[in-house]
């Protein structure tokens, strides 16, 4: 067991001396470790059993702060920054030669965005250090939206879990850079592509769907529950595995067959409530007796996007 609480000058020591603290923020509870310390950046990965060739993102508490680390020139960044920060935007930005180069896997960019959470911030402002800070699962699995998820699966790898209650939006961050003259987005995430393009027009989608780890974070298994999940036509599927125990996960009000155990995403169809229920209900649809987990689809818009995006990269194909 990890020590837990909400204590933000035991979370600023043991960062200090090293450690890993979990950290809530309104996207995913991160892993997070002082990004300027490179023995501390080595035990995130390990931690996690992460791949040294998957890049960090570094937390910091405000503008001033990120022009430390990284340099924020572009004007359609520059935009999007006072826009949405803090809150679930990442951005990708060259970086100052004060980032250690195993923070960004050896990339000229370095990955960061101001969380919005308060405890976080104020851990943040008080350390006036940079975290370094994957979600804080084991690698490949689901991110956790709450303390006890990361107890579960971390507690005895982690110093400290700063627990701030359930993350508000429930997925991880978009994450979005100047790639070739062009505003590119590389994750769907918690902030929505048409509120992006509200800021700086029309963005490019530069998705990597393969699993070549050249354009990291895009790995094609990932966010993924233990149990085979299948993702399309509910009926279909409870039909095509009528002999396993199943477990639905679904969105809107539905006539399910009673021997399913059943877990709607969003009963009034509310897209921002369906990403914040959504990897708390895979998780526990991991911990059902069912066999397999089935999910339909949701529709391609604003925050669905990226559900659907998670739920392609968690499924069996
Ligand atoms: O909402 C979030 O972004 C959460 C919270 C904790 O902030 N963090 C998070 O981190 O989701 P992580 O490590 O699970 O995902 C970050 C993604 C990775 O897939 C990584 O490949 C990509 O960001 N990334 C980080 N630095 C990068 C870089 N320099 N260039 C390209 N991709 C990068
Ligand atoms: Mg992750």
């Amino acid at each position: 067991m990890a020590e837990t609480g909400n204590n933000v000058d035991r979370a600023a020591d043991m960062l200090l001396k090293g450690g890993l603290v979990a950290i809530p923020t309104e996207t995913v509870y991160g892993l997070a470790a002082n990004a300027l310390d490179e023995e501390a950046v080595l035990s995130i990965f390990e931690a996690k059993q992460r791949p040294f060739f998957d890049p960090l993102i570094i937390h910091v508490h405000s503008r001033e702060a990120v022009g430390k680390y990284a340099n924020l020139h572009d004007n359609r960044l520059l935009n999007l920054a006072k826009t949405f920060w803090p809150g679930p935007l990442t951005l990708l930005l060259p970086k100052k030669d004060n980032i250690p180069s195993i923070v960004t896997s050896g990339l000229e960019r370095v990955a960061v965005r101001i969380p919005n959470h308060e405890l976080t911030l104020k851990l943040l402002e008080k350390l006036d250090l940079p975290l370094a800070a994957p979600s804080a699962n084991p690698f490949g699995y689901v991110s956790p939206t709450r303390a006890q998820h990361v107890e579960k699966q971390l507690g005895h790898k982690v110093n400290y879990i700063l627990d701030g209650g359930p993350s508000k939006v429930g997925l991880e961050s978009t994450i979005v850079g100047v790639e070739d003259g062009s505003v590119c987005v590389y994750r769907l995430g918690g902030l929505s592509l048409e509120e992006i393009e509200k800021i700086v027009g029309k963005i490019e989608l530069r998705i990597n769907n393969s699993s070549d780890p050249k354009a990291p974070g895009q790995l094609k298994n990932h966010y993924a529950p233990r149990k085979p999940l299948f993702v399309g036509d509910l009926k279909g599927l409870a039909e095509r595995h009528k002999n396993k125990k199943i477990a639905v996960i679904h969105f809107g009000k539905k006539e399910l067959p009673s021997n399913l155990i059943a877990f709607d995403l969003s009963p009034n169809k509310d897209l921002h409530e369906a990403a914040l229920n959504l990897f708390r209900f895979l998780r526990e649809a991991d911990d059902t007796l069912a066999e397999i987990v089935i999910c339909e689809s949701l529709p391609d818009e604003g925050l669905g996007r990226a559900i659907n995006d998670r739920l392609k990269r968690a499924s069996v194909q």
